[in-house]
């Protein structure tokens, strides 16, 4: 199965690439294919919300890197999306790459596994609820399936140090095992 994993910290070493990097690893150990996508060092422009790709079949007039990263999500078996918290929601880089899922929406609702990575530094997961409440709505929307299973929620992490000594990164790397599993 392929596996896309779009993460949109600015981090290259951060708090969410400990988890991406483990989920990764669980990933190509089970066997199944990684597009790891790092929205940050893309160049990925906000939805203009013309919609022209409603008109003529799914065609966003912008080129930029999401032309590829499409192509991906449409090959796909499963999705993952990591984040670290801003503000209490999802940072912007990760929001950008989910509005332009606009261009393809009709051929990306089509039955996925998902899974959630989010990286903050709030002592509870509380502080996510919103964000998982959203979440379940969009890929609801998407006909993909998220399962508490398949979600890390690392809370108490303001830095890839902290991460560390915490058992998320080995959440997220059972997580990854799992993933091509049905
Ligand atoms: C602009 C900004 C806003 C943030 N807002 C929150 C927040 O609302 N709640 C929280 O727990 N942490 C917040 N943080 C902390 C980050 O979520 C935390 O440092 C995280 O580990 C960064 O992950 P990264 O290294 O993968 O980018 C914020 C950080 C920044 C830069």
């Amino acid at each position: 199965m392929k596996i896309v994993v779009i993460s949109g910290s600015p981090h290259r070493s951060g708090t969410s690439a400990v988890l991406v990097d483990a989920l990764i690893r669980g990933v190509l150990e089970s066997g199944h294919q990684v597009t790891r996508f790092d929205a940050a060092f893309h160049r990925i422009q906000p939805c203009q919300a013309c919609h022209a790709c409603q008109q003529n079949g799914g065609v966003c007039v912008q080129r930029d890197d999401m032309d590829a990263l499409h192509q991906s999500l449409l090959e796909a078996g499963a999705v993952v999306l990591a984040s670290p918290i801003y503000y209490n929601d999802i940072c912007g880089q990760l929001k950008t790459v989910i509005d332009r899922f606009y261009a393809k929406e009709q051929e990306l609702k089509t039955p996925k596994r998902a899974a959630l990575l989010l990286a903050f530094g709030d002592d509870s997961s509380d502080a996510v609820k919103g964000v998982l409440y959203n979440f379940r709505a969009m890929l609801g929307f998407f006909g993909w399936t998220l399962a508490d299973t398949d979600i890390v929620a690392a809370y108490g992490c303001n830095s890839a140090e902290d991460v560390r000594k915490t058992d998320f990164p080995q959440d997220a790397y059972e997580v990854g095992r799992r993933m091509g599993m049905a």
